[in-house]
């Protein structure tokens, strides 16, 4: 079964089957202003935090064929009244003669057929604007004529998103709308929370006369709302009842009178969904866009922005499915969770004050340093500005506030709380931004720790570089009794708090090659003393990690606080991690030999036709001491579900062992798009990655879920560009180590570095997987494989031959 089709010549995925198995979303705009829109039109809208800023009333628990935050409904005149329409299948829920969800870059375009009437909307955010387009045209391809109305409906939120769910006194009392006529004659409605009139006011408008409205959800439905979404009554009048909302479910409603369209005739219809401090200073924006040039200069420059942001790496490789995903699709889900982080998604709700994640967005901003790289540094400093002095960062933080959080380690008393992980990936990160611009002054920037004194005022401020240095010394003092890092509540996964005193092997190798990037960082400044001393620091985890985790097929990975390993053939559950094999290789503490043993053990037990498991056995029941991963049910999640973000972890460590066969096969196996002809067993997009699938030891294995927001999107496409096609930036400049499966040909890619594009060609005559036998640059040949840095906004030609 399939539900559409990629159509890579307009970077779009078309779907043609509105009853996808779940709703299927698309991202416009920004966590300025922003959301998303699923593909029968509904959409999700917050300015700023989802949490305290909601526009629209969408509920991602309801059926997929309720009414959820926006709509349109057509109607057309029939003999005895009107008939409306749902063309975008949701709520009206007839079937549609064809229908098209076309998902863009930063737009969602539906075009639907019923009863003669051709609907092709589209719908984005402009750039640095806080307001949705919904630029929709009308067209009569029947062979008589139409009269025919359109009616844009939005149903609002309290600001207040958990409010709105919680406190049905309040709330209600408090929403409010009007109408107004601005001095063209077109229709304006405006909607507040009371508290927020003078400040914080939505606003519904479009580009045509209206002759009626409707504010108020128990008028439009009808019947003191025994009326329905899917049919409401107030359609069946001539005209809405103009009712302003002083109190209760507030919606937006504009009716328009199309008029009668001949055959053939269309028109154009431009609504705004947006919000402004007051209406008096949203009118000049809204008449702006009521110019539909202004539409389609808007939407010509969201198309440039995007094409700005993916031209820095085109790829052409033997296989089509990887280059749809490299040249759009993964760069865009790249840019989706760098800009949301883990904020808001139909499953990361955003009601909470859960803000962005410490860990989650340095490994975001991973994904997108060679497109944007600014941003990508001024994420980074955010994150730094909530580490603590002690070097352990705050979890969680709120990006507006910069308020700072601890999220579940504060949940019990008995277990630490601190993440022993997250203040190393900002390591990681720093280094991944300095090997691509080359710019040294960033490790020289001056930022805050997190800690206040009572006046708010900060206690302490260092350099970056410093920051960094904090965090592996607070890694290095805080080992347990084996001398391994302690695992503080939780470590990368989340779902495994062990008693204090416990330790984890993951820590200890994520440790490794923080190191091993502080060193490379320290030589670049010309600071070899400091480099020999995180090599020494790398030598002595190292030891003591070969020392402990070694369990004779593999790794383990931790040390329970009374010394029982975990991840061990003693244990009954659990016995193998996939981080616990990966990570050893990528950190360089894994001897040669034991790494190729570990990784066939992972090939033997964790892989699956659907990717690999993220450990082995399952639990199976709730054990308190244990925690989260005993919560979910054999196969499911971190209880050896398929966790995909750990997945491009071993694509990494195979190539590192050279075994491009296998990396390959480890890629396609959870390529999304690769599911597209049997979408009823994988449910979830097949044009991003999701966060899990269900694992073999579930009855539903195969079953995606949580998609879009998950590290898996950095860390693939890094696995992909860097690693198996091996066009990987170091400090000195980019190198072209390409670890490639030996039936590929070869490849080509372009790449943007350091301000010169650089035209890669590379042969694979000998079809081995690695291995640079030669590089020519613009015609000469060149030693090694480190590309000369230009600068100099030209492009250069690289031929690469792969061969021993
Ligand atoms: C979720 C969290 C991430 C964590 C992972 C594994 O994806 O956002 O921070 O590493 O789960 O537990």
């Amino acid at each position: 079964m399939r539900c559409g089709r990629f159509e890579d010549s307009a970077r779009e995925y078309v779907i043609t089957d509105p009853c996808t198995p779940t709703k299927w979303i698309n991202y416009m705009g920004t966590l300025a202003f922003g959301g998303f829109i699923d593909h029968t039109g509904g959409a999700l809208l917050c300015k700023g935090d989802p949490a305290t800023n909601r526009i629209t009333r969408y509920i991602s628990l309801q059926p997929a064929g309720d009414f959820r935050g926006t709509t349109l409904f057509l109607r057309v005149r029939e003999p005895g009244g009107w008939k409306t329409l749902s063309p975008f299948f949701v709520p009206g829920l007839a079937r549609l003669d064809s229908f098209q969800c076309r998902v863009g870059l930063g737009y969602t375009r539906i075009v639907s057929e019923l009863d003669g009437i051709r609907t092709d909307a589209t719908f984005f955010v402009p750039l640095e604007d806080t307001r949705l387009i919904w630029d929709v045209r009308i067209l009569n391809i029947g062979k008589i004529s139409r009269e025919v109305d359109a009616i844009p409906v939005v149903e609002y939120s309290h600001f207040d998103a958990l409010k709105q769910l919680t406190n049905a006194d309040w709330v209600p009392q408090t929403m409010q709308s009007r109408s107004l006529l601005s001095e063209n004659g077109r229709r304006v409605l405006f909607q507040y929370a009371f508290m927020m009139r003078e400040t914080q006011v939505n606003f519904l408008a479009s580009n045509l006369p209206s002759s009626s409205f409707e504010t108020d959800r128990r008028h439009f439905l009808g019947r003191n709302e025994y009326g329905t979404w899917a049919s409401p009554r107030s359609l069946e009048e001539e005209e809405l009842g103009c009712h302003e909302a002083l109190r209760g479910d507030n919606i937006g409603a504009l009716l328009h009178h199309l008029g009668v369209l001949a055959p053939g005739q269309e028109r154009r219809l431009v609504v705004q969904l947006g919000q402004d401090a007051h209406i008096e200073s949203a009118m000049t924006g809204i008449g702006l866009f009521q110019d539909a040039h202004a539409v389609d200069n808007a939407f010509a420059r969201l198309s440039e922005s995007w094409q700005a942001r993916l031209s820095c790496m085109q790829v052409e490789t033997p296989e089509p499915a990887a280059n749809r995903m490299l040249n759009v699709h993964n760069p865009r889900q790249c840019h989706t969770t760098f800009q949301w982080s883990r904020y808001l998604s139909l499953y990361q709700t955003g009601y909470g004050a859960r803000g962005i994640g410490f860990r989650d967005s340095s490994q975001d901003a991973m994904g997108v340093l060679a497109s944007v790289p600014d941003q990508a540094a001024s994420l980074l400093r955010t994150l730094l500005g909530v580490q603590k002095r002690e070097g352990f960062a705050m979890h969680q933080l709120n990006p507006a506030t910069r308020e700072g959080s601890m999220g579940d380690a504060m949940e019990r008393d008995d277990r630490p709380h601190y993440y022993s992980d997250d203040h190393l990936w900002s390591i990681l990160a720093v280094a991944e931004l300095l090997k691509e611009t080359g710019d040294r002054s960033f490790l020289d920037e001056v930022i805050p720790f997190y800690d206040r004194h009572r006046d708010g005022s900060h206690v302490e401020s260092a350099t970056v570089l410093d920051h960094l240095r904090r965090g592996i010394e607070f890694t290095r003092s805080n080992v347990g009794a084996h001398g391994i890092p302690l695992l503080g509540f939780a470590d990368w996964n989340d779902t495994i708090n062990l008693p204090t005193g416990a330790e984890s092997m993951f820590t200890a190798n994520l440790y490794g090659k923080a190191l091993q990037e502080l060193a490379a960082m320290a030589r670049w400044r010309g600071e070899p003393a400091e480099a020999e001393k995180y090599d020494a620091w790398h030598a002595e985890m190292k030891e003591r990690f070969l020392r402990h985790a070694w369990d004779g097929q593999w790794w383990i990975r931790y040390i329970d606080w009374d010394g029982t390993p975990l991840g061990s053939h003693v244990n009954e559950k659990g016995q193998i991690y996939i981080n616990g094999q990966s990570w050893p290789v990528l950190s360089g503490f894994a001897t040669e030999d034991k790494a190729r043993t570990s990784m066939e053990s992972l090939r033997r037990m964790l892989n699956t036709s659907c990717g690999i498991k993220i450990s082995t056995p399952s639990f199976n029941g709730f054990d308190p001491r244990k925690g989260g991963i005993s919560t979910y049910p054999p196969g499911a999640k971190e209880n050896s579900g398929i966790f995909l973000h750990t997945n491009p972890w071993v694509i990494i460590a195979e190539t590192m062992l050279g075994n491009g066969d296998r990396a390959y096969e480890y890629y396609r196996q959870i390529d999304p798009s690769e599911k597209n002809d049997s979408i009823e067993r994988f449910e979830c997009e097949p044009y991003v990655y999701p966060q899990n699938i269900l694992g073999d030891e579930h009855p539903m294995f195969g079953l995606a879920r949580n998609s879009w927001l998950s590290g898996t999107a950095s860390w693939v496409y890094q696995a992909a560009t860097k690693h198996i096609l091996g066009l990987l930036p170091t400090y000195s400049g980019l190198t072209v180590n390409p670890c490639i499966p030996s039936g590929w040909d070869g490849f080509s890619a372009v790449r943007g570095y350091r301000g010169a594009a650089y035209q890669v060609t590379v042969r694979n005559p000998s079809h081995v997987c690695r291995g640079v036998a030669s590089m020519i640059v613009d015609g000469r040949k060149v030693e090694g494989n480190l590309l000369p840095v230009f600068g100099d906004g030209k492009k250069h030609d690289v031929e690469v031959t792969v061969g021993a």
